[in-house]
């Protein structure tokens, strides 16, 4: 058994990992021929992600993906530990496994994902749900063949390395479309912010080499794909671990000239942002007008008690610079309210942040506190009915502002790439915008997987309604 712990995933000494390239035991090839597997994903699309590549080995393993979990023969959940409310949906999850195991005895429940990397969620498998199969970190997911097979013999097997392992490359992947995919550019995040679980449960920063990078642009450019989105925790950061002169804006630059159509990337750090970044999505027409700039807060003070590296004002100029280089720019962000010690002021700072930025989508939480991060040890937590009645004004805000950039649009033409049926209007269908945002459409001979001009003719809070040329 292997059990992971926060001290060791913190400490800062330099770790030689090696890429190396998945294989697969011969001898697990089809293993499972005839048996069926649910996966529940929760989270943001790391997870999404690293869920693709499991099912395309639980694939190898011969299982068969089906939808109703309580036929499947594995249960999987790949879970989140960003809030509270995440663990309680997976062990809400866990809680009905149990129910169904008693039922049937043969089923196979593994858990993976970033709350297998929490110590004490490690130790409440141990305690209740002993009768899982498997428990396996972020770091060595690969594994779940090896401790899947041995857990029928053995019982349940916890595999969690505390640390980031070596970087794996060629793994198989089973994406979910055929014309948006997401390639991993780096893993992990030094920033550490102080409310953060993420440093501790995906590890330190480790950039993919850029050769293995564009070849798997490429491969997706003659697969027809027409969407890639450049996925790390903190993209802005990317090569700084392995290139003097190489980080995002360098690699953007080569996948622009790849000939994709649309080239999406998340999550930017405002820390991180460097001319050339800017000016090579300022300059290249495949590089979509759409940036993630988590904000968090508008208060100086909780910026620097959540260990932000940036100020206010210096968030502000980066915006303007952002919004001047890049026409038609959309920006996102993420806002957390109640952080401990904020006052009506700081968050008052934060609301006059929106009325500046004007954000055309922002996620916004109520601070919830992660075991084992800085935070929790701060005085002064903010009251529940305080941080729920912050976030309340803060989502009639930022949703006044979504509604407003959408009306500007109404009237122009913009291009869509096509998705499926709208699920909201018969005869209808549905797509995303350059600039990220969801259009229900009409129009003839529309194809999914393909970009069309679509004349915007109504503007909603979170939509667009419009109709192909
Ligand atoms: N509480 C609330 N929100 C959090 N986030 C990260 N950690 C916490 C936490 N402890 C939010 C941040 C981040 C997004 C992915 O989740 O806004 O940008
Ligand atoms: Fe967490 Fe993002 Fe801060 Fe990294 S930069 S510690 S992922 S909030």
């Amino acid at each position: 058994m292997l059990k992971p712990n926060f001290k060791e995933a913190r400490s800062i000494d330099k770790r030689d990992y090696q890429t190396k390239e998945f294989t697969l035991d011969p001898a697990y090839q089809n293993y499972f021929l005839g048996k069926t597997y649910f996966i529940k994903t929760y989270g943001c699309q790391m997870n999404e992600h690293d869920s693709e590549n499991i099912e395309a080995i639980l694939e190898e393993l011969g299982f068969k993906k089906i939808d109703d979990y309580s036929k499947a023969d594995l249960i999987l959940l790949n879970t989140c530990s960003i809030r509270e409310n995440a663990h309680n949906k997976a062990f809400g999850m866990l809680g009905r496994c149990k129910h169904l195991k008693e039922e049937n005895p043969h089923l196979m429940v593994g858990l993976c994902g970033c709350m297998s990397q929490e110590e004490i969620v490690v130790d409440e498998v141990l305690k209740n749900y002993s009768w899982m199969n498997f428990v396996v970190g972020t770091h060595n997911f690969y594994d779940i063949p090896r401790l899947l097979v041995s857990s029928l013999k053995e019982g349940l097997q916890v595999e969690v390395y505390s640390r980031e392992k070596d970087l794996i490359e060629q793994m198989p992947v089973s994406r979910k479309t055929s014309y948006k995919a997401y390639v991993n550019i780096i893993y992990g995040c030094d920033k550490f912010c102080t409310y953060c679980i993420v440093p501790y449960t995906r590890g330190r920063q480790r950039s993919r080499e850029k050769e293995a990078i564009l070849n798997e642009v490429k491969d997706l450019v003659q697969q027809g794909y027409q969407e890639v989105t450049l996925l790390g925790q903190n993209v802005n950061a990317y090569g700084k671990d392995l290139y003097d002169n190489y980080g995002l804006g360098e690699l953007l630059e080569d996948v622009a000239h790849l000939s994709i159509s649309r080239i999406r990337f998340v999550t930017s750090h405002p820390w991180d942002f460097n001319e050339k970044m800017i000016n090579v999505i300022s300059k290249y027409k495949n590089i979509m007008p759409s940036i993630h700039l988590p904000v968090q807060s508008g208060s100086n003070r909780i910026l620097k008690l959540m260990g932000r590296r940036y100020t206010k004002e210096s968030y502000l100029e980066l915006v303007k610079k952002l919004k001047d280089k890049i026409p038609r720019l959309a920006l996102s962000t993420d806002i957390i309210v109640g952080f401990p010690s904020e006052s009506e002021e700081d968050f008052e700072e934060t609301l006059s942040l929106v009325d500046i930025c004007k954000f055309d989508n922002a996620f916004t939480f109520i601070y919830s506190p992660r075991v084992g991060t800085p935070a929790t040890k701060l005085k002064d937590q903010v009251a529940e009915k305080v941080k729920e009645e912050r976030l309340k004004r803060l989502n009639e805000k930022v949703n006044h502002y979504f509604l407003e950039n959408n009306q500007a649009l109404v009237g122009k033409t913009i291009d869509v790439l096509v998705e499926g049926n709208s699920l909201k209007q018969k005869d209808a269908y549905f797509g995303y915008t350059d600039t990220n945002k969801l259009v229900n459409f009409t129009g003839e001979n529309i194809e999914v997987g393909k970009i069309v001009p679509v004349t915007i003719t109504c503007a909603k809070t979170w939509s667009l309604d419009g109709r192909a040329k």
